[in-house]
């Protein structure tokens, strides 16, 4: 007889299922919570109902062993050893044959530190661990590999999500590794071109809704209760399983030193959710000896869990119409938003939010260290300096921004932002002089000139601050 591995267990009332048992929402009939993926070993916290079964302690994994094995696979030559999420699978036990798994080599993503924006945000220690970094240039690869995965041994032919961009970028990309059909449902008109052009060079059918994505949403939750489609958005709580890994992947990077802090950002909500996990299992499992806090940075314009926080301490979502530039999480009503409220309170983090004027100056700040960022990403960085601004994060705290996207998914921003036409004239006017300075230094628009060596001379003098045309001495 085959032995569960796994099975779901609903957030809210605690009810568990075996992983094969769940419905085409991922929603419990019962109270409509979304479900966890739990394990043998996994903590049930006596808070939670139902949390009757105890783990039991022979079968925690032993800490060492893991972090030798997971050491090891790196020299392998094999797929799943060479993924950055399969290689941790002993922690994800989520398909019967992990030689099976849909993979493109996810995770192995770096670390970069920032020591300039450190000091901007006025900490000593800043680290960006770059999920933008992955094949098709977003975290949500890391989740994809799960979720896809799954849906391929449980022989779907049909995958969908609805998405902001990279949600569908990724979909598309691994269902055509797999050989399935993947639909993707985008909001029309606000989603970046570089995201959109994935999904169609990967061979997805795209449905662009006259709605918004949060529309997208409903619809698609109506589709996958009448057809056999998969449904990948971050519901799927197997995405989560894949989405935990980096967790794993930064403390092997820092030599299983703990930072204080991770911060990231937030839209649908679950990647907090699912980083909070990892960390969660970590120190379970005594891998680590504490976890991080994890904070959760919104833009002003989308930023539901941060209003509901102030406006009633997180009873209950106060959904917005979301509008902000950083489409990648122009989200009003987060499905996730629980599972995140959860991650905040358990870890000791914050919910802030940061305005369009902050992300634009935090995204030229964090392309000037050379590493460069998707708009969405940068809210990390404008909401650490807020965090350090309040004393929540003191300056010899260690902090990691989780950059989620590449630079590359949305250049338009970026063009518009160094041409100084990002912003309308009344959100001009509102910036501070000081802010402007900022502004201006960073700026680097195209210069056009004269195909003539004097004017590009001169030209270069002021920009050089330095006379180029005497001759220069060595002495
Ligand atoms: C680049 C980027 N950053 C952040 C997010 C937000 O992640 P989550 O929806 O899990 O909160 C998304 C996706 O929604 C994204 O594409
Ligand atoms: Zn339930």
């Amino acid at each position: 007889m085959k032995v569960a591995t796994h099975q779901l267990r609903c957030t809210e009332c605690g009810t568990r299922i075996a992983g094969s048992a769940v419905n085409s929402i991922f929603r419990c009939p019962e109270c409509n919570g979304l479900y966890d993926v739990i394990y043998p070993w996994s903590l049930i916290p006596p808070s939670i109902p139902n949390g009757d079964i105890p783990a039991s302690d022979s079968k925690l994994p032993n800490p060492s062993a893991l972090r030798w094995l997971w050491q090891e696979r790196r020299t392998s030559t094999m797929p799943v050893d060479q993924s950055g999420v399969w290689r941790f699978r002993d922690l994800l036990p989520i398909v019967d044959n992990p030689e099976d798994v849909v993979t493109l080599r996810e995770g192995n993503t770096p670390l970069y530190d920032l020591p300039r924006c450190a000091k901007l945000a006025g900490i000593d220690w800043l680290l960006a661990k770059h999920q933008g970094m992955n094949p098709t240039g977003s975290f949500k690869d890391t989740g994809m590999t799960a979720a896809l995965s799954v849906a391929a041994e449980r022989k779907f032919e049909w995958v969908a999500c609805a998405s902001t961009g990279n949600t569908s970028a990724a979909m598309a990309a691994y269902a055509a590794r797999a050989g399935l059909r993947s639909i993707v449902f985008i909001p029309e008109g606000k989603i970046a071109w570089g995201k959109l052009s994935q999904s169609m060079d990967y061979g997805a059918l795209t449905l662009q809704l006259k709605t918004d994505f949060d529309g997208c949403v409903r619809i698609l939750t109506d589709l996958v209760t009448r057809f056999p489609i998969y449904l990948l958005n971050s519901v799927n709580p197997y995405r989560l399983e894949g989405q935990k890994t980096p967790a794993f992947e930064l403390l092997e990077q820092l030599e299983w030193q703990v930072p204080e802090h991770i911060i990231v950002p937030g839209g649908n909500l679950a990647n907090g959710a699912a980083l909070a996990k990892g960390f969660t299992e970590m120190h379970h499992l005594g891998l680590i000896p504490r976890i991080p806090k994890i904070s959760i940075i919104q833009a002003e314009g989308a930023n539901p869990l941060y209003r509901s926080l102030q406006e009633n301490g997180g009873e209950e979502l106060i959904p917005v119409k979301a509008n902000t530039r950083a489409t990648a999480i122009r989200i009003g009503n987060p499905a996730s938003w629980r599972k995140a409220l959860r991650a905040l309170r358990t870890t000791g983090g914050w919910c802030e939010q940061a305005s369009e004027q902050e992300i634009a100056l935090a995204k030229a700040q964090i392309g000037a260290e050379g590493v460069g960022c998707e708009p969405a990403s940068a809210v990390t960085l404008a909401g650490l300096k807020k965090l350090v601004a309040q004393g929540k994060i003191t300056r010899e705290e260690r902090v990691v921004l989780i950059l989620t996207g590449h630079t590359l998914k949305d250049s338009d921003y970026t063009i518009n932002y160094h041409r100084g036409e990002l912003f309308t004239e009344a959100e001009n006017a509102e910036i501070s002089t000081s802010d402007q300075a900022l502004h201006a230094s960073l700026r680097k628009p195209p210069v056009v000139l004269e195909a003539d060596s004097d004017v590009v001379l001169h030209t270069l003098e002021s920009h050089m601050n330095m006379k180029l045309s005497q001759p220069v001495t060595t002495a």
